[in-house]
């Protein structure tokens, strides 16, 4: 089997260091890993299974002889870097929201839409971590039901925020229970105009605002990308809201069916369904919820029951560690897909 010279760029990151125990988790076939990561990182050592990578800083000639790269450093990063890894030739990965909407650009969930793969020019788009959640639960579902419309409400954990957020989570819940104020410096937004402590609260704020049209950005995220995901205009309406779990993005999903719900099929399908778990006991109290999911690949989805009032209709509870499924795993499963299907 071929093996692959294998760059990750934003190594240093939440999703980035996920990213490197994906690759040997899912024995993605590497002959070599170059972490790549800002000047401030240069030279660090960071130990995986035996191996010492050197973070090198990333640059324009990073990607010679790179085959394929891993990318989760930011938007402006793959925008300015990312040209010159297309240009060397190399395969791109990009969990930015960057290249998500261009038409060029694949945004593939594999399960959903791995047949877009084909039409890459160098460059694969990794869905919004909450938009891969969802696309993944519901795939089945809208394959046999026919979804028109989804109504979901997120609760997104803080690591979506990268270390920075966890990092203000663990610190202000220290400075509460130490009787202290809490000192908010990164969520909702880091370049937003003001923050809010987020240890013991929520906020329904996740990325800025769309000021046109009052949703935020990360909602416009669901909206748009569930449209690309699954090739036609489903309608969306997303509130996305951090809440103080660590890790892990949980969501109440509602949706409406061009075909009647036949709830007994829906719980056949979800437990058929590739990369999703299906938890359907309420009478034990079986249930998925996010801290039990940590460095998990899988999908999980609870709590499913028909509409009392519509016969097209479903509610679910969705829940998956977004630093894998909704990014990391998701990633590096696209380079397995692409080398499954002779794409790499
Ligand atoms: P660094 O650790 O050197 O700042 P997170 O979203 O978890 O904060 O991670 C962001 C990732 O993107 C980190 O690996 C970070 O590296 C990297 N990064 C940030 N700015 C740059 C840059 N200018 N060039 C390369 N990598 C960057």
């Amino acid at each position: 089997m071929k093996k692959y010279k294998v760059a990750i760029v934003g190594a240093t990151g939440a999703v980035g260091r996920e990213m490197l125990r994906c690759v040997f988790q899912f024995n993605f076939p590497f002959e070599s890993i170059k972490l790549l990561a800002s000047a401030r990182s240069a030279g660090k050592e960071v130990e995986f299974e035996g191996h010492t990578f050197v973070v090198e800083e990333l640059t324009e000639n990073s990607f010679e002889g790179i085959d394929v790269a891993f990318w989760s450093a930011g938007g402006s990063i793959s925008e300015k870097y990312m040209p010159y890894a297309v240009k060397a030739g190399c395969v791109n990965i990009d969990n930015t929201s960057h290249f998500r909407m261009d038409p060029d650009v694949p945004l593939v969930v594999p399960e959903v839409n791995a047949y877009a793969l084909k039409d890459h020019h160098g460059i694969i788009a990794n869905p919004n971590c909450t938009t891969i959640i969802m696309a993944s639960a519901l795939n089945r579902i809208n394959e046999e039901f026919d979804i028109e419309r989804i109504i979901v409400s997120t609760y997104q954990a803080v690591s979506g925020a990268g270390v920075a957020g966890m990092e203000e989570l663990y610190r202000q819940s220290q400075e509460i229970l130490d009787g202290k104020d809490p000192v908010a410096k990164t969520l909702p937004c880091a370049s937003d105009k003001k923050h809010f402590p987020i240890a013991f609260n929520c906020i329904p704020q996740v990325d800025k605002f769309d000021l046109d049209n009052s949703f935020t950005k990360e909602e416009m995220k669901m909206v748009n990308e569930t449209k690309k995901i699954f090739n036609k205009d489903i309608k969306v309406n997303a509130t996305c809201v951090r809440v103080p779990v660590l890790r892990g993005h949980s969501e109440s999903v509602y949706i409406e069916t061009k075909k009647p719900i036949d709830i007994n099929r829906v719980f056949e399908l979800l437990s058929d369904s590739h990369g999703v778990h299906l938890y359907d006991d309420i009478e034990n109290q079986v249930y998925p919820m996010a801290t039990e999911f940590i460095g998990d690949e899988m999908v999980h989805v609870g709590r499913v029951r028909k509409d009392l009032d519509n016969e097209n209709a479903l509610s679910l509870w969705v829940v998956s560690d977004q630093l894998m499924k909704g990014a990391a795993y998701n990633s590096v499963d696209i380079g397995n897909k692409m080398i499954e299907l002779g794409l790499l």
